[in-house]
């Protein structure tokens, strides 16, 4: 049986295979995915200020009666609450919204320049203040870690990333593994863009899985943890059937497909701005 859970740097466990949020914006929609992701197994649930929904992800716990302790939650600090006070202000808020009293996990959303060490600064005094479990980072480069690396008293957990074959991110998840970092992979089917891709679909057939399964299988034998969005409860399901595995050879071939193809933001320019630059929408 394959591990479902990985041990971070700090010593608490989190679960490989998590279940995104994004987009899944209304009570309903929040209670049923939920819902059928947790019959499913999914035990991680990753959320963020930014996506205004932590009040629907903390009532749908309530109505589902899920008990806290079952469960993984992460939320991330969005860029317009960056820097210390704000930061430690913006959590209560998050708390409240998700009626718990403490987060497993506590990203910074984005890098950004004004903000950089004011922020992290005070992640590490919300896990000291027992806030948060663990805290992590989302968004950040090689470079931007290396200069974490002069202020910081301690040292992300987590570095959720947006990775998927056309964009396999190879010398930062290398990086990050060297760092004893976990790297997490956000858009981890990028958005769909990878799933037409005819020699994945051979590849699929061969396995008798999806193309989306494939994606995910290929992750998790990279030593990348994944959270796939869905709000279809068949594609919920299968997206946490990931019993088969690939050979070196099949996993090497999907390696090959990388064209450096981002769906969403440049960190870079996230960094030098302090904001993201264009919103996606379905
Ligand atoms: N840290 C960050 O900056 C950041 C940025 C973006 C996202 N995220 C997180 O990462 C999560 C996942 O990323 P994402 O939502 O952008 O993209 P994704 O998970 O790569 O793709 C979601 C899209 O793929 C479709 N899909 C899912 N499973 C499928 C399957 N088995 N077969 C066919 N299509 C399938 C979904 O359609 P349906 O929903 O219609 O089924 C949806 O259109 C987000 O929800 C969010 O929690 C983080």
């Amino acid at each position: 049986m394959a591990e479902t859970t990985i041990k971070l740097a700090d010593g608490n466990e989190m679960p490989l295979v998590g279940f995104g949020t994004y987009l899944i914006n209304t009570q309903e929609l929040m209670d049923t995915s939920i819902k059928t992701a947790f019959d499913a197994g999914y035990r991680l649930f990753d959320t963020a200020q930014l996506y205004r929904n932590e009040d629907f992800l903390g009532q749908t716990l309530v109505n589902l009666q899920i008990p806290r302790d079952q469960i993984f939650i992460t939320s991330k600090i969005a860029e317009i609450s960056q820097g210390y006070e704000n930061t430690i202000k913006s959590i209560d808020g998050s708390l409240e919204r998700l009626k718990t009293n403490y987060l497993d996990l506590l990203l910074v959303h984005w890098p950004v320049q004004e903000y950089f060490f004011d922020t992290w600064r005070a992640l590490e005094k919300l896990k000291a203040d027992g806030k948060v479990k663990s805290i992590g980072v989302s968004n950040f480069s090689v470079a931007h870690l290396e200069l974490l690396k002069t202020q910081a008293k301690e040292m992300p957990v987590v570095n959720q990333v947006e990775r998927h074959p056309y964009l396999n991110q190879r010398a930062l998840v290398a990086f990050d593994k060297a760092q004893n970092i976990v790297t997490q992979a956000w858009s981890p089917l990028g958005r769909g863009v990878t799933l037409d891709n005819e020699m994945l679909k051979k590849m699929a057939d061969h396995h008798r899985v999806s193309v989306a399964q494939l994606i995910l299988k290929w992750h998790l034998q990279n030593g990348v943890a994944v959270i796939p969005k869905s709000k279809t409860p068949s594609r919920i399901i299968e997206n946490h059937q990931l019993d088969f595995e690939l050979s070196e050879d099949e996993s090497g071939m999907i390696d090959l497909l990388n064209r450096n193809q981002r769906t969403g933001d440049d960190p870079e320019i996230v960094y030098e701005t302090g904001k993201q630059y264009k919103v996606y929408k379905e």
